[in-house]
This record gives structure tokens, C-alpha cells and sequence, in this order.
């Protein structure tokens, strides 16, 4: 690889992308797949029968929403429902729609980092669920949710579903789950999915679809480089590649180079050679147990108070606590 010495980048992802391509083994971060068509595509590949996780995830809200309802109110005055990354909301309207039915005293406070995205969800809830006091908050999860907790001191129930924790390494996760847990009191809970071990060849099909939607996910970061970086990748000499290791429950993201290229990146100034067969890792998606999980959580101050799985123990929701 050859590497330009001067870097005229500005924003994270021109760095990110410049210190990816041009370390061994090459990387790129899977938080740049969502602009808006990975936004686009990734509601697609939700949609796909293979993407088993939305649909266990739905059925179990559907199949416990008056469990978990009651977990979450436990005879308090008023809570604030709030959910980082709240996506399209699908999920979260089971229970925003029987705690309404229950007459909960709530408020739902959706952050996320697109204004779009947030627009669309209080449009619609307002539609569908005109009883719901929803309060959208742009920004990022943390920042959002510190000047949250020392503006506001209802009980609060934070919710991360989609197993969106998966995408982080361990060591990640276990700084994410501390986050939360600092900004918790005693009486708050956090409600997470976690995607489950299970037989190698769902998680495989899951993502590495027949129809290509996943292949297109992953070349977004191509996309969107030679879009915004005024980059020249050839998306037709890269293949989508997914791995399974069973004994990790780590399934990972590949983009393989067919055959020994070079690359150039106009915003960054910098020449990317790729041999043959040459891999840029692109994701990590996460698989856990039960006892994972409690290690997580136990790293982070936290313990299991609830399970939550569908039928077949493909997908499960845990109330993590302080
Ligand atoms: C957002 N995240 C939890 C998804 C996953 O399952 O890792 C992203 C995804 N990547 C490929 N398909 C879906």
C-alpha cells in the first residue's frame, strides 16, 4: 500500500476512512453504512424473510406487551419511555399502543440523530396513536440522554432493541451498558435485545440473502466514498462476504477485492492498493447467551431482572437494572 503524506481531511469520516484503508488488515467502520440509502436499504433488509431479528423481536413485544407494560409502569406516578435509535418505530408502537390502551401516564422521548427519521416517527405516532405524548430529541444517544436526566427526574425506562448492541466488540458494549448505567437510578430500567446463538446456517442466510440486499449494505461504504470522498472503487471487483465463528458468536462482514487494484481518493489524497482476494472487514454482528449477557451486564454494574424470547429462542428482550 502506498500512502500520501498529506491529509487534508476534516470530519471524522474522512480520518476514519484514511486510517482504515490504510491499515493491515484494511477496515471500515459498519456506522457509516446509514446515510440515506443504507437507511433505505437497511429498512429492506429488515423486511427480508432471512432477517429473522425483526420479526422474533416483534413477536415477542406482541406476545409479552402486558408483561413487559407492567414492568415498565410498576405503580409508578408517570415514566418517560425512552429509546435510542428509535428507526421507524414499527416495534415500539405494540407497546406505545397498549400502554395508551392501559391508560399508563407516559412519555415517549424517542432520540435519534436524524431529524428525518424523527419527524417521520412523531408524524406518524401522532396519526396513529393520537393519545401518546411523544417529545422527539436529535442527537447523539448520550449527550442526548445526560442533558435529558439533569433536566427531567421522572422514572425512567430506556429501550435499545434490534440488537443494535451487536455491532459493538465486547469491550464496547461493556462501555456502552456503563454509560447507561450511570445515567440510571435504582427504580429505572433498561430494555435491550439481544440476538441469540443459534444454528450457524440462520445467521449465515441472514446476512448473505439470496436477493443481495445485503450485498448492497455493505457496498454502500463504497458508495458513499466515492460520492463524498470523490473516490474511484469499482464496486464490480468486490464481493460481499459473511463468516459465522460458532464458538465466538461473532458473525462478521467482509468486502473481498476480486482482483489486485488501486484505488483513488481525491478528498483524502490517498492511493489504495489491493491485492487479490485482499478483505476490508466492515461489521461485526454479534450473537449472545444467556450467560453473556449476565457477564455484560455484571461488567457494567448491571443484572438481569427479566427474559423476554420467542418461541423458538432465536431472539431475546432483557430488563437489565442496576
Ligand atoms: C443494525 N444492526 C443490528 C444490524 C445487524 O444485524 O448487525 C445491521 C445489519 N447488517 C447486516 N444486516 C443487518
Amino acid at each position: 500500500m502506498q500512502q500520501k503524506t498529506t491529509l487534508n481531511a476534516t470530519s471524522q469520516f474522512h480520518k476514519d476512512v484514511y486510517k482504515g484503508l490504510s491499515d493491515f488488515p484494511k477496515h471500515l467502520s459498519s456506522k457509516y453504512f446509514y446515510d440515506a440509502r443504507g437507511d433505505k436499504l437497511f429498512q429492506e433488509i429488515m423486511a427480508m424473510p432471512e432477517y429473522y431479528l425483526t420479526n422474533c423481536e416483534y413477536r415477542i413485544l406482541d406476545l409479552y406487551k402486558d408483561e413487559i407494560c407492567n414492568e415498565f409502569f410498576k405503580g409508578s406516578k408517570e415514566f418517560d419511555l425512552i429509546e435510542l435509535g428509535a428507526g421507524d418505530g414499527k416495534k415500539t408502537k405494540i407497546l406505545l399502543k397498549h400502554l395508551a390502551v392501559r391508560e399508563i401516564p407516559f412519555q415517549y422521548i424517542p432520540i435519534d440523530i436524524s431529524q428525518n427519521a424523527l419527524n417521520q416517527l412523531e408524524s406518524s405516532i401522532k396519526n396513529e396513536l393520537p393519545t401518546v405524548n411523544v417529545k422527539a430529541l436529535q442527537g447523539t444517544y448520550f449527550e442526548t440522554l445526560e442533558q435529558l436526566c439533569s433536566l427531567q427526574h421522572k422514572r425512567k425506562v430506556i429501550m435499545f432493541l434490534g440488537s443494535n448492541i451487536g455491532n459493538l466488540l465486547h469491550p464496547q458494549a461493556v462501555e456502552f451498558l456503563m454509560s447507561i448505567q450511570q445515567l440510571m437510578g435504582e427504580d429505572d430500567l433498561f430494555f435491550i435485545g439481544f440476538d441469540q446463538k443459534k444454528h450457524p446456517k440462520t445467521i449465515l442466510d441472514a446476512y448473505n440473502d439470496a436477493s443481495g440486499i445485503t450485498e448492497r449494505f455493505n457496498k454502500n461504504l463504497l458508495v458513499r466514498i466515492n460520492k463524498e470522498l470523490d473516490a474511484n472503487f469499482d464496486l464490480d471487483k468486490f464481493i460481499h462476504w459473511e463468516v459465522y465463528d460458532p464458538e465466538t458468536g461473532t458473525a462478521k462482514s467482509y468486502l473481498v477485492a476480486k482482483e489486485k487494484q488501486t484505488v483513488y481518493i481525491n478528498e483524502i489524497d490517498l492511493t489504495v492498493s489491493f491485492e487479490a482476494w485482499e478483505s476490508i472487514h466492515t461489521e461485526i454482528s454479534q450473537k449472545y447467551d444467556d450467560q453473556v449477557v449476565s457477564w455484560l451486564a455484571d461488567k457494567a454494574g448491571m443484572r438481569i431482572s427479566k427474559i423476554f424470547s420467542d418461541e423458538n429462542k432465536l431472539y431475546k428482550n432483557y430488563i437489565l437494572k442496576k
